[in-house]
């Protein structure tokens, strides 16, 4: 199936490992000018050399989602490297894991500015360049913890449903403009950062890092879980021409975890 998006341009946050690497990826291998970004030089000179085997346009952007001034360098070096911007693909680190009384204010004030804010302000600092050719995508990563709290994780269970309702309301705004604006929720996908959460797991417990994962498995429908791959497939097709009537969604990518009819 041809998706229709060879040469629009993609800019893909976060994406120096995990999920958003794998988005970025899967972009290139649609024929899509992709921008990556994220904080660490090594980490995106990293990514950088792995992406460019998959060939087509590249571009890497060393950014802090927290930072005003850093969306502000993201959205120059993009026009000036491709002209224009197509894709948004809204992905951030963390939030750190932690209950009610494991986290501070200064915790709950980062989970905003990282991971909601920043999406408030790359759609604002994006958004007239779709607008002005009526034509634009918006996907934001959030977790299955929209539909089903997971203990521990009282950051991320908070911040994913005010991003929810901020994409929601969002997709409304921008109908008249044949922009649409989804969310995609994955459940358990096996990225370096749960890698080492699992190693970190071993060492405390004095199990292996596979009988650890091995118990997880077990609890999963499908006792394993997502391959990076398999959120970016889904990411791809909601920033496709195909996905043209789909807005206002979240879809949930948790192999069955979620124990909840929509
Ligand atoms: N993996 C899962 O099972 C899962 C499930 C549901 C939801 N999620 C959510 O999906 C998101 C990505 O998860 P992942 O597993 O792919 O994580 P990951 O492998 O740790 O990757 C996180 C990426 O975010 C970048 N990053 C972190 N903070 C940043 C900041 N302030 N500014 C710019 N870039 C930043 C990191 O790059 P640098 O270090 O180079 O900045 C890295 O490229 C997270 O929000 C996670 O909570 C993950």
């Amino acid at each position: 199936m041809d998706l229709g998006i060879r040469g629009r341009v993609a800019v893909v946050t976060a994406s120096s490992k995990g999920i958003g690497k794998a988005v970025a990826k899967a972009f290139l291998e649609e024929g899509a000018k992709v921008v990556i970004c994220s904080r660490n030089k090594e980490n995106l000179l990293k990514a950088e050399e792995e992406l460019k085997r998959v060939g087509g346009e590249l571009h890497k952007v060393e950014v802090d989602l927290g930072k005003k001034e850093d969306i502000e360098k993201l959205k120059e070096e993009t026009l000036k490297e491709f002209g224009t911007i197509d894709i948004l693909f809204l992905n951030a680190g963390g939030p750190k894991p932690g209950g009610f009384f494991d986290v501070d204010e200064g915790d709950w004030e980062h989970v905003f500015k990282v991971n909601l804010m920043s999406a408030i302000r790359l759609i604002k600092t994006f958004i007239d360049e779709m607008k002005k050719k009526k034509w634009g995508r918006i996907i934001a990563l959030t977790s299955v913890t929209v539909k089903q709290p997971i203990r521990n994780l009282i950051l991320s269970n908070s911040i994913r449903l005010g991003i929810t309702g901020f994409m929601k309301t969002l997709s409304l705004d921008l109908a008249p403009y044949n922009i649409t604006v989804n969310c995609v929720a994955p459940g358990y996908t096996m990225t370096e950062r749960v890698k080492e959460l699992l190693e970190d797991e071993a060492k405390r417990t004095g199990k292996s890092f596979e009988e650890v994962l091995r118990e997880k498995n077990k609890s999963f429908p499908m006792k394993r879980m997502a391959d990076p791959e398999e959120i970016a497939s889904v990411v791809v097709f909601l920033a496709s021409e195909k996905a043209s009537y789909i807005t206002g969604q979240t879809v949930t990518v948790d192999g069955g975890m979620s124990l909840c009819y929509f």
